[in-house]
Order: structure tokens, then sequence, then C-alpha cells
């Protein structure tokens, strides 16, 4: 039986009702830029987000954004290096795009104010995993997504077109014969329903991270522009390939805190609990060889070593150099009592980066009309099936700008606010649901069969388990927990259903019982309703 459309009891025609060109949900890198792009066109915005505006995943960015800005490096290098890491699933020309439209929405970023670091007077440069060349610019050292975010955010704040509208919540889009109309929110603060027409309505929420028991991503993360586009009956696609970051701080009392690729990049080493530097025997690239296979190389020896963690050993890199660099890594360790120019920093793999999602066109399109995604919650091929180092931000700009771009020539009259929507008393009221259990459930369960290492077994088990909540559906949600809670159960379905009809590994998606790519697999998982 399908689950209904909607998670709540509503009537249109007896809320607060809002109108716009466009109406955005998400704060992070994509909502707002595409916010700014469609602003300096003239439309009117509303952005709504969830909690504050600098809560997303952009603020905790540490590594930086890609882009082939210097003399020694191309376009064509870049989509080499976004093509290879993307094992074989990459869409060509949404790379082609990334890499050459790229460089333009980044100095459109330092136009608007976000400082970069610089060297000798030029834009500073690192290099991170499967990168050819020093491409990636960086802020503050490794605080680039808190730079990129204070940047736009400010920029957005000030335009008289742009409404942002904090602690609002998305609870469903509004779908009538294939046509989204707006969307239904949830002040939190008032607890009432409001609804918001547009005649863009675009899906900038990021990824699923919270997904997991361990993730770089901060709590707000729930996967709920995948879930919301999903029950509305878009397309989802690629929702297999989820990207493990190799280095998550891994020490009992503090939280899971990001240890930037970045690190690797500039030449610390990863060593087992005996001091063995081991990538060096799994890889020709050794710590900079692409993300999936250092963690499974780091699961591997933390099995042989019966350990929980491995360790990231800098003392070879000069102090001067780490506390440039480093900073917001160095001063956290440090609140932990490891001194990273001496210590080795004690590290394991956590969920980090959501490569499928809604499925979208080069201009951000989804399968329904008038309903866009761009960022972490859109899925264009673009990362394929493993994306590349710090392409994840450049993504971000350079789709929700091409997003506007389209809407400004080809975007359709649907007359917003001319039909109503309800679901009238189909849901019962909510009744005893722990939801708060069922999250922390639903985290140890994606853990531990839908991580890094899957079975089909496992998965089965993972998705009868998620089966096994389907009563909630019956009830209709009453808060902010318990719809992020019904959006963690939808897309923990999607990922782990594309993870057992995948019968091979590629990118980060990893079967043990199925270890290698098969080439009747370059193609997609699309899943709709
Ligand atoms: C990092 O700093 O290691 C994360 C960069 C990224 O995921 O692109």
């Amino acid at each position: 039986m399908l689950t209904p459309s909607y998670i709540t009891n509503f009537d249109t025609r007896q809320l607060p009702r809002h109108e716009c060109e466009y109406v955005i949900i998400g704060s992070g890198i994509a909502g707002l830029y595409t916010a700014y792009a469609a602003s300096q066109s003239g439309s009117r915005v509303i952005l709504l987000t969830k909690q504050a505006a600098d809560n997303s995943n952009t603020d905790k960015a540490q590594g930086g954004i890609a882009a082939a800005i210097s003399t020694s490096d191309s376009p064509e290098l870049h989509l080499e290096d976004t093509l290879l890491a993307g094992a074989g699933l990459c869409d060509r020309e949404a790379v082609r795009i990334l890499v050459s439209e790229g460089p333009d929405r980044v100095r459109d970023l330092i136009g608007m104010g976000a400082h970069f670091d610089y060297k000798d007077g030029e834009l500073a440069l690192t290099r991170e995993g499967a990168h050819s060349r020093r491409r990636i610019l960086h802020a503050s050292g490794d605080a680039t997504g808190a730079e990129i975010q204070r940047a736009l955010t400010d920029r957005v704040r000030r335009d008289k077109n742009i409404q942002i509208l904090e602690d609002h919540l998305a609870v469903d889009l509004l779908v009538k014969e294939n046509v989204c109309h707006g969307v239904l929110a949830l002040d939190r603060r008032s607890n009432d329903l409001k609804v918001f027409w547009g005649k863009a309505v675009i899906l900038a929420t990021g990824g699923l991270g919270q997904l997991y028991e361990y993730s770089t991503n901060p709590e707000v993360a729930t996967g709920d522009g995948i879930a919301i586009a999903y029950r509305a009956g878009a397309e989802v696609m690629d929702m297999e390939f989820i990207q493990f970051h190799p280095t998550v701080l891994s020490l009992s009392g503090a939280p899971r805190f990001l240890i930037s690729e970045a690190v690797r990049g500039e030449g610390a080493y990863l060593r087992n609990r005996y001091g063995d530097r081991f990538m060096t025997r799994y890889h020709a690239l050794a710590e900079l060889a692409p993300r999936d296979i250092v963690v499974r190389a780091i699961l591997t020896e933390m099995g042989i070593t019966a350990s929980e963690r491995v360790f990231l050993d800098l003392s070879h890199l000069t102090p001067d150099l780490i506390s440039e660099r480093f900073p917001t890594i160095m001063k956290t360790c440090a609140a932990y009592g490891l001194d990273i120019t001496r210590d080795p920093i004690p590290v394991a793999p956590a969920a980090h980066y959501m490569m499928g999602g809604v499925k979208t066109n080069l201009n951000g399109e989804t399968s329904i009309h008038g309903l866009y995604a761009c960022g972490e919650t859109a899925c264009l091929g673009v990362h394929g099936a493993n994306r590349l180092a710090s392409n994840s931000l450049l993504d971000g700009l350079v789709f929700g700008w091409r997003i506007v771009q389209w809407v400004k020539k080809y975007g359709v009259d649907y007359c917003p606010g001319r039909c109503y929507f309800n679901c009238d008393r189909l849901l019962s009221q909510p009744s005893e649901v722990n939801y708060q259990s069922i999250r922390k459930e639903i985290q140890v369960l994606m853990g531990q069969y839908a991580g890094p290492v899957r079975t089909s077994q496992g998965l089965i088990k993972a998705l009868e388990k998620l089966e096994s909540y389907g009563y909630i559906a019956r009830y209709e949600v009453s808060g902010p927990e318990e719809i992020e809670v019904r959006n963690m159960l939808e897309v923990g379905h999607l990922v782990a259903e594309a993870a057992l009809v995948r019968t091979e590994s590629r990118g980060g998606h990893y079967r043990m019982d199925a270890p290698q790519p098969v080439e009747r697999w370059l193609k997609h998982v699309i899943i709709r309703r």
C-alpha cells in the first residue's frame, strides 16, 4: 500500500497564505546563492529554513571549493579528475558545465565579499584526494564553509527582494497534475502551518547525513528535500551512493568533528594503532586515494588491529604550517587535550555526503513542473558514484545559478494560489510514538547495514526493520522532530532499496557480496512512488 502523500491534515483555504515568484527551501550555499541570483534578476524570493539561517552543512565545510583558476590548471583537467572519481557514472555534460562555469561563480562569491586565503598576492590553492592539481580555494585556513556562509547570509539578509523566514520547516509540497504550486510549512515558533505559493519552488535542503549515527553533518541534515519530493511523486536517483569521509575525530566524549582531507593534502599520514603507515599498501596515491578506498582501508586496518580508530599523523609537518592552515582543527583538538603538532589525531570514517537525490536535468528541473532542486538535495549525475573532494560547494553555486537563468527564460506561470489542497482528517491524531528513540534506531540500523560496507542480507534486514515502523504513516505529524523522523524513514528506505538493487560495487556503494564493478551496471537507479 502506498503511504499517503501528506504527513499532516490540512486545508490550504484555512491557512495563512503567502505568494512569491521563488520559494526556496534551505539556507546553505545552494539556497542562499540561488536566492541572490533570483533577486539579481529583479524577482521576489521567500527563503524558508528550518532553524537559524547559518545552521547548514555549508557552514561546517572545511577543505574548500575547487575551481580551475590557476595557470597550471584547466577545466579539462578538473573534468578528468571529476569523471575518474565518479567511477563511470558521471554525466559528462554536467561535469563540463560544473568545471567551466565554476570559476565565474567563485569570482562572483569573491565579489560579494567572501574572503579566501592568499599567498604571495595570489589565491592560495591546496590539494585534496584524487585531484591532479592544487585547485582548492580555502578561507581562514580550514573555515572555508563558515566564510562562504557568512558572506552569503550577509548579502541575502541585506537584499530587499529576499525575505528569509527562519524556523520554517517544509512539511510537504503542493502538487496537482504534476505541477508544483507551493509548499506547506510549519512555523516552529508558533507551531502553525502556513502555505507558500510560488511559480518556482526550489529544494536546497542539503543532504541526509543524520541518517547515520556517525556523521559530519549537522543535526538538521535529515534528507527533508528528498523525502518531500519523493512523497509528492518526483523521481529520485542514485540513492545508493553515499560518501563516507575517512577522517572524523574519534575520541570518546568528543563530537564527530571533521578532520579535513586537506590535512592529508598537505602531507599528513594515516597510521594504524601500531604506527604502521598503511595507505601505501592499498593504493598508489596512498593517503590521497579516492575516499571510498581510504575508508575501506581504514575499516580493514581497524579490523586487523582490533581498534575503533586509526590515527592521522602531522608530526612531520612544521607547526607553522599546521597552525596557519588548520586553526579550527587545531583549536578543536586542543580542547580535547590533543596537540596536533605532536599527538596523532584519532580518526574513523563517518557519513559525509549524498551523491544521489532528487533527479534533475542540467537546469535543475525535476520530474514535476515548477519544482527545482540544487546542491546536495539534487542529483543530476555531476558527482557520479563518488564526489571529488571540494566539488560540492561549487555544485551548489553553478546549478543554483542555472535554475534562475532557466526560470527567467522559460519559467511558466502556473497561477499559484488559484487552486486549493487538502488532506482532510485522513490521518489519525498522533498516538504514543517515541520519535526520539526511532531516530536513534534508524541511525544505528543504517550504519550497521547500509554504511560503507553492505551485503544483500544486511540490506534486507534494514528494510524489514524500516518497514516495521510503517504503522506511523497512519498518524499525522504534529512537530518538527516527528517530521524529521518521517523524512528519515523515507530516505532510509530509498537508500536501502537502491543499495539492494545495485548488485555490484562502485564508488560510494560497496557490496561485500558483489565486490567488483559490473559493466552492465553503468546505469542509474531511479525510483518514483
Ligand atoms: C574536507 O574538508 O575534507 C571535506 C571536503 C569535501 O567533502 O569536499
